[in-house]
């Protein structure tokens, strides 16, 4: 049976960049993204440059209906998965009152529910595949307790949590479970604008997805456990293991 990489939100953004990265290795792909996302005209694309067998699919994976008749769909094609990456993802950056609540409970799907479905899917094709692997995607959010990203912060520490314990399960198996959290990312058009208006060590951390993706992929191959893309982040990561408490809460207080 022909194995695949499964990439989640991979119409666009960082998820683009990571199928990029692994057509450019000649890895036969899953794409999934929302409807009328562009994910063919991406799917031809790699299929005519690469010479890769890639497979689309535009579903919303916010249902566990939805995550079940992928599976269902991708077995039919006969197609067994070696590698998962967990990427698509809800951003989001407000302050709580005022977020809408099925905005919120939406985005816990995609960021929580969903990956952790898939996995659990997916669960036999690592095994018959191993070595194999799976990558979540945090975010350096999931490290800072930022205001604004209170329900974002929390389901990309959720996976950040997640993935370590998972990870200790699965290594008698042969499969390597990752986490990489990336920083600030020149992705979606309001990001792009957002990270302009900063300044200093802030904006030299921001980086572009492609920039990412291809650390990501890297360190992934070597089965790095965390993975923090940038030189910029790992200072802000050295910074938050020494600074007290007190300042650091000063210093992110102030993002509000
Ligand atoms: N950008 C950053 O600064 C940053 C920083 C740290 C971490 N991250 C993480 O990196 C990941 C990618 O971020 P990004 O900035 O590249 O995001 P993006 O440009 O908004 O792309 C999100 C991707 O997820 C897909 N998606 C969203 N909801 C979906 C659903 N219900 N079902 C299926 N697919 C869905 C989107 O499909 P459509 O194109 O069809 O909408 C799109 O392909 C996310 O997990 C994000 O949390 C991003």
């Amino acid at each position: 049976m022909k194995t695949y990489t499964l990439i989640t939100g991979a119409s666009r953004g960082f998820g683009k960049a990571l199928a990029l990265e692994y057509a450019k290795k000649q890895t036969n792909l899953v794409l999934v993204a929302l409807p009328n996302s562009g994910l063919l005209l991406l799917s031809n694309f790699l299929k005519d440059n690469f010479k890769i067998d890639v497979l689309a699919f535009e579903i919303d994976l916010s249902s566990k209906e939805n995550c079940i008749q992928l599976y269902s769909e991708i077995k039919r094609e006969g197609a067994s998965v070696k590698y998962l990456i967990n990427n698509a993802g809800m951003l989001s950056n407000g302050l709580f009152e005022n977020m809408d609540e099925d905005y919120f409970l939406n985005q816990i799907n995609v960021n929580v529910s969903t990956p952790t479905l898939l996995i659990k899917l997916f669960i036999d094709d690592f095994k018959a595949n191993a070595p194999s692997g799976i990558l979540n995607v945090s975010s350096m959010a999931s490290f800072f307790h930022l205001p604004k990203k209170q329900v974002y912060g929390g389901t990309k520490a959720y996976l950040l949590s997640f993935s370590k314990s998972l990870r200790k399960e699965l290594k008698p198996y042969n499969i390597s479970v990752s986490i990489v959290c990336p920083g600030g990312m020149n992705t979606t058009t309001n990001l792009c604008l957002q990270n302009r208006t900063l300044s200093g060590i802030s904006r030299s951390s921001i980086l572009n997805p492609e920039e990412a993706a291809k650390i990501t992929v890297d360190q992934f191959t070597k089965g790095k456990e965390v993975i923090i893309p940038g030189k910029m982040n790992k200072v802000f990561m050295f910074l938050n293991s020494i600074l007290p408490t007190g300042i650091k809460n000063r210093l992110t207080s102030n993002a509000i």
